[in-house]
């Protein structure tokens, strides 16, 4: 792992050498953010989230937070500090429109009805007795997001389930209405709600 790692910030170094001058967003994603995110943000590698439909206002945020290091999760530091810390504002700006432009592929399937069912419930209307709110209040009806809220639709699984437990700890400071959410979710609640996101 830590061989692969470090071959690929050799490329990487190799990469950013051979663009000195601004690049547009397109060229950044097929030379670089597709290595991992798949072209135009569509992966099927559940190590990488989705990027394609994701919204601009969002994955600005989260580009900044990388390149500033506030989202400190492990993850984030070995895949995307380094990276970010190369882009300028103008080229944030740019991948986020680009990004944003892309059609997400629809790769989830329902592989646990029962789960899929009690993710639906929970996203849709949450769990008053449990203090549980509707995602969908802020991630909106089809998940789809808007602005400040990620886009979770079509997400992966396992990103999914990994975002949700690293809200238990602050390795991702800005997100102070989700330290709060998770605090009613059980694990049960995790999967079944990963399950119904990655399905839509
Ligand atoms: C070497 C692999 C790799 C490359 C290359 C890469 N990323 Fe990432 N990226 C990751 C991983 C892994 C994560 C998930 C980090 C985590 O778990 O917090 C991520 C997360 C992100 C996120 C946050 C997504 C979210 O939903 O919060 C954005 C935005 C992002 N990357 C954009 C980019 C852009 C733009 C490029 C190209 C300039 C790029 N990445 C190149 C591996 C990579
Ligand atoms: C009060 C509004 C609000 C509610 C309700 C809410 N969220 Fe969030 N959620 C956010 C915001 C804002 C972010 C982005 C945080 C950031 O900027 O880091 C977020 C981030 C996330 C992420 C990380 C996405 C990524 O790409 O890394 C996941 C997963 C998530 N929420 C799932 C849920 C689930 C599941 C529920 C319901 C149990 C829920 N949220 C309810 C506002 C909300």
């Amino acid at each position: 792992m830590m061989k692969n790692l470090i071959k690929i910030s050799f490329f990487l170094d190799l990469i950013f050498s051979l663009n000195a001058n601004a690049e547009t967003a397109d060229r950044l994603d097929k030379q670089l953010c597709s290595i991992c995110h798949g072209v135009g943000g569509n992966t099927t590698s559940e190590q990488f989230p989705m990027l394609a439909g994701q919204n601009a206002v969002y994955f600005t945020s989260q580009m900044r937070a990388f390149r500033d290091k506030s989202r400190a999760n492990l993850n984030a530091s070995r895949f995307m500090w380094g990276i970010s810390s190369r882009l300028t504002d103008e080229d944030i700006d740019k991948l986020a429109a680009y990004f944003e432009a892309q059609t997400p592929a629809h790769v989830g399937k329902i592989t646990d009805q029962v789960k899929y069912d009690q993710g639906k419930t929970l996203f849709t209307i949450g769990d008053q007795s449990r203090g549980v709110p509707a995602c969908a209040a802020c991630h909106g009806e089809k998940a789809q997001g808007g602005a400040t809220m990620p886009r979770l639709a079509g997400q992966h699984e396992e990103y999914l389930k990994k975002q949700l437990k690293v809200f238990y700890g602050t390795e991702r400071p800005a997100a102070v209405a989700m330290h709060e959410i998770v605090k009613a979710l059980t694990e049960k609640d995790i999967e079944a709600l990963a399950q119904y996101l990655q399905a839509q």
